[in-house]
């Protein structure tokens, strides 16, 4: 397993370019599954998640040409199979992603249930209860989740709790079903929003896109010529980098990513002693040398604060000066960063789902270990802030998310380097 070696001590500064998100990426490429023509997707981050989408697409006989830009052309016209193997599921739980359209489409999907995770139970009852709802027959066998359907039809769905992939299953198999269905209480997020225009610019009719009540009018096929869509930028990614360099005390200018998707991150920058301004497709921070303020934050669906930031600002936060609070509602057990940052000498006390973290002048460097993608995050964050060689293992799940990190942490001046196994 590749390993990360970090010097900590100086300010980042400088210019990097952020990838495309993840989390648009995902359920696009998933998505593709819906359309009789093949499309080309741009702005695809370089990612071990990406991998696995396409390792899952190509056995089922997906045809997919990537060229040296990421762009991926995908032409789902010669599928052969319905199934998602537990051995691809098992490292990445979106892969549930391809369910709501293989159904929708083929009229039978076979996917491995993705089991517990390291940051909560994580249930699917919700993408399969509204698949029911929409007719389909579900059972559960061997491990696997087995759904057929003639045709789905259309129907009024609302959302126990608000879910972004099972939105997302919900409203690819809507595209393709029989009438309307009008999905309540759905996720906001900006990946959602990006994968409604995608499917809208494929031939679908949604409406209520950015909002919580999303129309869905079914189509009986879906699919244009020449279709080239670009993923919205990483709005995780760029949060990550803001952190890191406003941790350092330092200044940095992220280009190709999108502030106005980002509000409650900068606010919260701000409250720490960031300077933050923003164009339309660029943010700047300047922390000026100075040490970060606490700040508190409560984690909630989209535009509230992120969750897959969280562990981020605790990592802020440990070096800042005061007592920061933070409290986790979307995920239980999301803490797993925690007893690794004590190790460098963090102070923070955990209580159900807050963590109270009050700032030392300094952390020291220690091995640590990543233990899920936002987790890994936040210690990178933390050994750069830290006195001395900070040795992270387990880095598989940062390259799960982050798109060349050393590379581009490197190039913002931070002493980084990959031990491979
Ligand atoms: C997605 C993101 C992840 C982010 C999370 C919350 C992707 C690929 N991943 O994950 O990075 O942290 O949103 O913003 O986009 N739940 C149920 N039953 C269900 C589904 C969810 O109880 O059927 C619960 C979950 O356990 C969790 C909450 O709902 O407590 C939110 O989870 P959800 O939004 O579904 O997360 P993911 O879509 O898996």
């Amino acid at each position: 397993m590749d390993k990360l070696i970090i010097t900590g001590g100086t300010q980042l500064s400088g210019e990097l370019r952020i990838s495309g998100a993840k989390n648009a990426a995902l359920p696009i490429l998933a998505a593709t599954l819906l359309s009789e023509k093949p499309i080309m997707v741009g702005n695809i981050p370089h990612l071990h998640d990406i991998t696995t989408t396409m390792e899952l697409l190509g056995r089922m006989g997906v045809h997919l040409l990537v060229d040296e830009k990421m762009n991926i052309e995908v032409d789902s016209s010669s599928i052969t199979s319905y199934e998602a193997p537990y051995e691809l599921v098992r490292t990445m739980r979106a892969s549930i992603l391809v369910l709501g359209p293989l159904l929708a489409r083929f009229g039978e999907a076979h996917v491995s249930l993705p089991g517990g995770c390291a940051i909560g139970t994580r249930p699917v009852d919700i993408h399969l209860n509204g698949l029911m709802k929409m007719g389909a027959e579900i059972t559960v066998e061997g491990g696997y989740i087995h759904a057929r359907a003639k045709r789905l039809k259309g129907c009024r769905l609302v959302l126990e709790q608000v879910t972004v992939t099972g939105t997302e299953n919900l409203m690819m198999a809507a595209a393709l079903a029989e009438g309307t269905t009008i999905l309540e209480n759905a996720a906001k997020e900006p990946e959602v929003t990006d994968l409604a225009h995608f499917l809208n610019k494929m031939g679908a009719n949604i409406s209520g896109i950015g909002s919580d009540v999303l129309v869905i009018e079914g189509a009986d096929r879906l699919g244009v010529d020449n279709l080239h869509y670009t993923i919205l930028p990483d709005r995780i990614e760029t949060g990550t980098y803001l952190v890191a360099a406003a941790i350092t005390g330092g200044s940095v200018k992220l280009k190709n990513t999108r502030p106005d998707i980002l509000d409650a991150v900068l606010e919260k920058l701000t409250e720490a002693g960031a300077d933050v301004t923003t164009g339309d497709d660029w943010i700047k921070l300047d922390m000026h040398g100075k040490r970060p303020k606490a700040v508190s934050v409560r984690t909630a669906p989209y535009p509230a604060f992120p969750t897959d930031m969280q562990a981020q600002f605790i990592a802020l936060n440990t070096v800042a000066e005061g007592v920061g609070i933070i409290t986790e509602t979307v995920f239980e057990n999301r803490f797993m960063h925690v007893q690794e940052l004590q190790r460098m000498g963090a102070d923070i006390k955990l209580e159900s789902n807050t963590a109270i973290c009050t700032g030392v002048n300094k952390l020291t460097a220690a091995p640590i270990m990543a233990t899920d993608l936002r987790a890994s995050a936040s210690l990178v964050i933390a050994a750069l802030a830290a006195e001395g060689s900070t040795l992270v293992d387990r880095i598989y799940h940062i390259d799960r998310g982050y798109d060349h990190i050393e590379e581009k942490l490197a190039q913002l001046g931070a002493t980084i380097r990959r031990v491979p196994n």
